[in-house]
Formats: C-alpha cells, sequence, structure tokens
C-alpha cells in the first residue's frame, strides 16, 4: 500500500450504525504546501532519553497535571483557521481520514482497519501525537500513558480519565465507564449479569485466548493481507478482541442521545471518524500498541510480517515541527529504536490456559 494520494482526499463519511445512516464528515488533512511527490521519508531522530509509557492506572499527579496540559495546549491549536494539522481536532482527523474512505488508494476506499495495516498505522499514529504533546510543554521525554486492561488493576476507565472539566475528560462516552465499573473485554455491546470477580477471570482468559491459543502465527495476530484490491477484511486476535469492545464499551451506546441532542451513533469512542476525539484512545491505543511486543516477547513463530508488500507499505503523517512525512512499517517494527519503551507490568492472564 503506498501512501495516499493526498491530492485527491476526499469527503468521508462517518460509519453506518442501526439508526443513522452514513453521513458525509470532511476529515483530510490541511493543504499540503509541498508537492505530494516530494514528501520526503521520515527518519527517526537520534534521542538520548527513552519515552518510558506507563500504566495508566499508576499516573501521578506531576505527570497528570503535564498531560492535561498538553491536551489544553493541542485543543488550543484548534482555534486558527486552517485547522492547524497539529490541534486536537485535526489529528484525531487523521484516524478519520484512514478509516473511513476520505482516501482512495487503487480505486477503491482505504481502511486501516481489519487486516494487517491495523497494528503499524496506529503505532505511527501514537508516535507522532505523542511528540507533537512532548513539544507543546517542551519535554522530550513525555510519554503516553497506556491502559493496562489486561491487568486486573487496569480494567477499569483510567481515573485521570474521569474528572469532569479537565481536558482529559470527554462527554461523549457512555456513563457506564464511570465508577470504578470493570470493563467486559469480550463484549460487543451486549451487557452480561456477572460478579466483578468472574468478570476479571473472564478478560483474564479472554486475553490468553488472544494472545496465545488464537495468534500462534503472524496473520492470526496481525490479521489478514491488504493488498491492491483483494482484501479479505479480517482483523487480527487483538484487533478484534479486546479492541472493539473497549471502544465499544466507552462510546455512547448507539440510540442515546449526545449532549448536544443528536442521537449517539458510538460517540465518541464507538465510530471510527470520531474516536481520536476522546483523549483516552490514545491510551487504549498505547496498550494495543503494547500487546504486540509483548506477543513477540513470547518467542517462537510470534514475529513480525516478513512480507514485502507489509513491509513496505506506507502511511503519511505531520511530525511535530509541521513537517510532512511518509513512514514506512518496516521502520516501525522496534519500539526501542523508535525511542520509546513500556513499563513492564505483570501479565497475568498467561497463567489463565484454559
Ligand atoms: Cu483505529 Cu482503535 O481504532
Amino acid at each position: 500500500i503506498p501512501i495516499p494520494d493526498l491530492k485527491t482526499c476526499g469527503p468521508a463519511t462517518k460509519t453506518a450504525c442501526p439508526d443513522n445512516p452514513t453521513i458525509p464528515y470532511s476529515c483530510c488533512p490541511p493543504p499540503i504546501p509541498t508537492n505530494y511527490d516530494t514528501i520526503p521519508y521520515y527518519k527517526v531522530p537520534t534521542m538520548t532519553k527513552i519515552r518510558m509509557r506507563s500504566p495508566a492506572q499508576n499516573a501521578d499527579e506531576e505527570y497528570i497535571a503535564k498531560y492535561n496540559l498538553a491536551i489544553s495546549k493541542m485543543k488550543e491549536l484548534d482555534k486558527t483557521e486552517p485547522l492547524n494539522p497539529l490541534g486536537f481536532k485535526q489529528q484525531a482527523n487523521i484516524h478519520c481520514a484512514y478509516c473511513n474512505g476520505a482516501y482512495l488508494i487503487g480505486g477503491k476506499q482505504l481502511q486501516v482497519h481489519n487486516s494487517w495495516l491495523f497494528f503499524p498505522f496506529h503505532r505511527w499514529y501514537l508516535y507522532f501525537y505523542e511528540r507533537i504533546l512532548g513539544t507543546l510543554i517542551g519535554d522530550p521525554t513525555f510519554a503516553l500513558p497506556y491502559w493496562n486492561w489486561d491487568n486486573p488493576k487496569g480494567m477499569r476507565l483510567p481515573p485521570m480519565y474521569d474528572v469532569e472539566g479537565s481536558s482529559l475528560y470527554d462527554e461523549r462516552r457512555n456513563p457506564h465507564v464511570r465508577n470504578r465499573t470493570i470493563v467486559d473485554l469480550g463484549s460487543f455491546g451486549e451487557e452480561v449479569q456477572t460478579t466483578e470477580l468472574q468478570l476479571l477471570t473472564n478478560n483474564l482468559a479472554l486475553m490468553y485466548r488472544q494472545m496465545v491459543t488464537n495468534a500462534p502465527c503472524p496473520l492470526l495476530f496481525f490479521g489478514s493481507p491488504y493488498v491492491l484490491g483483494n482484501n479479505i477484511d479480517t482483523p487480527g486476535t487483538i484487533e478484534n478482541i479486546p479492541h472493539i469492545p473497549v471502544h465499544i464499551w466507552t462510546g455512547t451506546e448507539a440510540g442515546k442521545p449526545l449532549p448536544n441532542g443528536e442521537k449517539s451513533c458510538g460517540e465518541d469512542m464507538g465510530n471510527f471518524y470520531s474516536a481520536g476525539l476522546d483523549p483516552v484512545f490514545y491510551c487504549h491505543h498505547a496498550n494495543v500498541d503494547r500487546m504486540w511486543n509483548e506477543w513477540k516477547a513470547m518467542g517462537g513463530k510470534r514475529k513480525d510480517l516478513t512480507r514485502k508488500d507489509w513491509l513496505d507499505s506506507e502511511f503519511f503523517f505531520y511530525d511535530e515541527n509541521k513537517k510532512t512525512y511518509r513512514v514506512k512499517i518496516s521502520d516501525c517494527l522496534d519500539t526501542k529504536k523508535m525511542g520509546y519503551d513500556y513499563a513492564p507490568m505483570p501479565t497475568p492472564w498467561r497463567n489463565f490456559r484454559p
């Protein structure tokens, strides 16, 4: 997959849900100053200190304050016209553009989900988002937190996102994410009555299934090939569960009213076009990204894909200096080389073999 043709970026549509038809939505990047053909390849800058992403439930006050400040600065960038590519809305629009049909690739709408593009696309997306936040607060080591939902200690909405009026809060969430409710990692919307203990146990068993039993080889973990003109649309194990359930659980239930009176179509987290408007999106995806590292750490056949059409696939991003770059999948396989890593947490699901 080559980088999308930015010159032909067009209207996208909000993903439909039962009551709502698809609605046009515009989320193209701001006009590109340079010629599309001369956008250079990105080279990971050399760094002296690694950015360490830590579990969100352990964040201290200093970190929370810093992170809130960074997001509020990013939101302030939205106040200019045309939209600043580094602003909060335009960062969320990146997700929309790559998921909701704004780009055409080989005559078909580009969609990075349900395929092997899922892990690398989101890795690069978070990479730049994190660097932009760090630059906004003058902290070159700023790192995103991760939503540690694979560990019982993190199976709730991380508290820092649930402070009304703070920049990490989002009104367009399902009210059930509050009050320390435990997320059901396997639910696509249906609510099952069970005890907390049972739910924690189910979640761990499910993690075992998705990381170990069902993902013994790369294509099952990463998802089906996405090649020009021939997509099978099978998500990888983790993309399917728990990644999607966490989105659905967090967003407003479809059909329920949103704060503006409109009927919800899963906003924010439960719809592709709006997911990036909830700051917790990036925390959720940090843990998805961490699962990629954890999966490889198990060894054996659990390795990155080696097919050239995967390694050579490209995306387009703005860096923290508003410069445009094309990035390759082959350059995002090692997070340490990219300048960040994950503070370790126990992975208790490893002991939940059925
Ligand atoms: Cu691009 Cu979690 O979705």
